[in-house]
């Protein structure tokens, strides 16, 4: 049986105050399509305003440190990100792997404080468009993957988003076959990680995923729902993704 679809919104550093109407009327959205799952990322200074003003609809972070508390000036543990109202974050997200040199052991660190800290995870993995034109995507997302992947893992708290690092932000996807290709790939190696209900963790795509393209990505087998930069800014962007993933 199909996943039931997860959408989620990655706002990166992008959210003043002002945007904070942006959220609600995405919640609004959201809460007439009872049959997928919809949340936002906002940047950390957002969250609580987020999540007090919207009380049923899931607010999440975009990071967080593996630690507990301690001398990690700028970061904030996953205790913090709950205290502040946030449900679930992403972690390794191809901008934190680049941009601050994330490892695999790194992620999977992160996954194993959020879980302890009673928050959910979406785990990034991707390749870059070398690895692509070498014919290392699956191998390269798969590693990343079993890198990644923590000890405690349960569909219950944990989402892979599967976002090939050249497709993010640039308007270009992948061809269809290719997504049903590395989702399948990813399924496999979830079920080599977990045995058994490796088939109920969903695994969602992102990368340049918007209203004209979202159904046709959306039922491909294995695309579990989507991870959403540019488009989930706005509700009129947002909207027709969440209702095209209902339709699915
Ligand atoms: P994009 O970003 O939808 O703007 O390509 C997706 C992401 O980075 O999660």
């Amino acid at each position: 049986m199909a996943n039931r679809k997860y959408i989620v919104g990655n706002w990166k550093m992008n959210g003043m105050q002002a945007q904070l109407s942006d959220i609600a009327h995405i919640a609004a959205i959201a809460a007439k399509h009872g049959g997928v799952d919809v949340g936002i990322c906002p940047p950390i200074t957002l969250i609580t305003a987020a999540a007090n003003a919207n009380p049923d609809f899931a607010i999440g972070a975009q990071d967080c440190h593996f630690n507990e508390k301690g001398a990690h000036t700028g970061n904030v543990s996953a205790a913090m990100l709950k205290e502040a109202g946030a449900t679930y974050t992403i972690l390794g997200h191809s901008e934190r792997r680049a941009d601050h040199g994330e490892s695999d052991a790194d992620v999977k660190a992160k996954a194993e404080a959020v879980h302890a800290a009673g928050l959910g995870a979406i785990i990034c993995v991707g390749e870059t468009e070398e690895e692509r034109d070498a014919g290392q995507a699956v191998a390269v997302v798969t590693g990343q993957l079993a890198g990644s992947f923590p000890d405690s893992a349960n569909a219950d708290w944990l989402t892979i988003a599967y976002e090939p690092v050249w497709a993010i932000g640039t308007g270009r996807v992948p061809e269809i076959s290719d997504v049903e290709e590395m989702h399948g790939a990813i399924r496999a190696k979830l079920g080599e990680l977990m045995g058994e209900g490796s088939d109920a963790v969903r695994i969602q795509y992102g990368g340049s995923m918007n209203g004209g393209n979202a159904a046709e990505l959306l039922a491909v087998p294995n695309v579990d729902g989507g991870l959403v930069g540019g488009a989930s800014l706005n509700a009129e962007k947002f909207g027709p993704i969440i209702e095209a993933a209902e339709a699915t």
